[in-house]
């Protein structure tokens, strides 16, 4: 089976640096969200970059059994789609200006209609009432969402999302992982997203990779991924995986392990 996305025998860092020698992964799934879990410098958004062709990189990227690596740098930016941490800054654009050059630069020139297209995806992510204010007179969770807007209107058969919940409330956090996973399964597309709130993780990915110093601890289904082992290796803390009332998993963290 070759659908999904397979990282075989990945290096990747920056010029001075290795952070990832040899990484591989098991094949992560159409469909459904991919968890990717580790603490601050293990190397998520190295990753995502390196997928993204965004940080030089060696080895194997299999989607969908075709290798991202021997692609056309244009092909491969339009199938894979990365939303960094934060967008830059001093983009004095309308939101909705911005997700129709999102649209353009995809390369659907001929869309009937972009400008109702990029509007109904504002509508969709629950900001409309946006879609004329200017990009950098926005808060830092609307920037999130407004970003999210931009990257689902290109149509990515590989969704890489660096820590899109990081400025939004619970309302919101919800909801967007509620819209991404729902557009993940309509598409059928691959979707890595870097969670930070391991209750997140749980409660909507169906996958998960967990990584320490650029190196992959663990990876499955997110309950078998996240247990009092791996917060003891990866987060150095010490924690239960309780159940809700609901039957739902969730992480205790009960210290620090010294
Ligand atoms: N532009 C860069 N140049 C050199 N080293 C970097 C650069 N960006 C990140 N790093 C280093 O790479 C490692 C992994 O960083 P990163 O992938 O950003 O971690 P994470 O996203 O998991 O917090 C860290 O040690 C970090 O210092
Ligand atoms: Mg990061």
């Amino acid at each position: 089976m070759t659908d999904g996305l397979r990282i075989h025998d990945l290096h990747t860092g920056y010029r001075k640096k290795k952070i990832m020698s040899g990484l591989t992964t098991p094949l992560l799934p159409r469909g459904q969200i991919t968890a990717l879990l580790g603490p601050n410098g293990s190397g998520k958004s190295t990753l995502l970059r390196a997928l993204a062709d965004l940080n030089p990189a060696q080895g194997e990227l299999l989607l969908n059994g075709e290798d991202l690596m021997t692609l056309p740098s244009a092909t491969r930016a339009q199938k894979v789609v990365y939303l960094p941490q934060s967008l830059p800054q001093g983009v004095h654009l309308h939101a909705l200006e911005s997700v129709i050059v999102a649209r353009r630069a995809s390369g659907s020139l001929h869309s009937h209609n972009v400008e109702q297209e990029a509007y109904a995806i504002l509508d969709k992510l629950g900001v409309a009432h946006l879609a004329m204010s200017f990009l950098d007179q926005l808060s830092g969770g609307q920037k999130q969402l407004i970003g999210l807007a931009q990257s689902l209107i290109r149509e990515p058969d590989l969704l890489l999302l660096d820590e899109p919940l990081s400025a939004l409330d619970l309302n919101y956090q919800f909801h967007v992982m509620d819209i991404v996973a729902r557009e993940t399964r309509l598409r059928n597309i691959v979707t890595v997203v870097v969670i930070h709130d391991i209750n997140i993780a749980l409660r909507h990915a169906r996958y998960a990779l967990m990584l320490k110093g650029g190196e992959l601890i663990a990876s499955g289904l997110p309950g078998e991924v996240v247990s009092p082992a791996s917060l003891a290796t990866v987060y150095g803390v010490d924690g239960r995986v309780e159940y809700c009332s609901r039957g739902l998993p969730h992480v205790v963290v009960d210290g620090v392990i010294p």
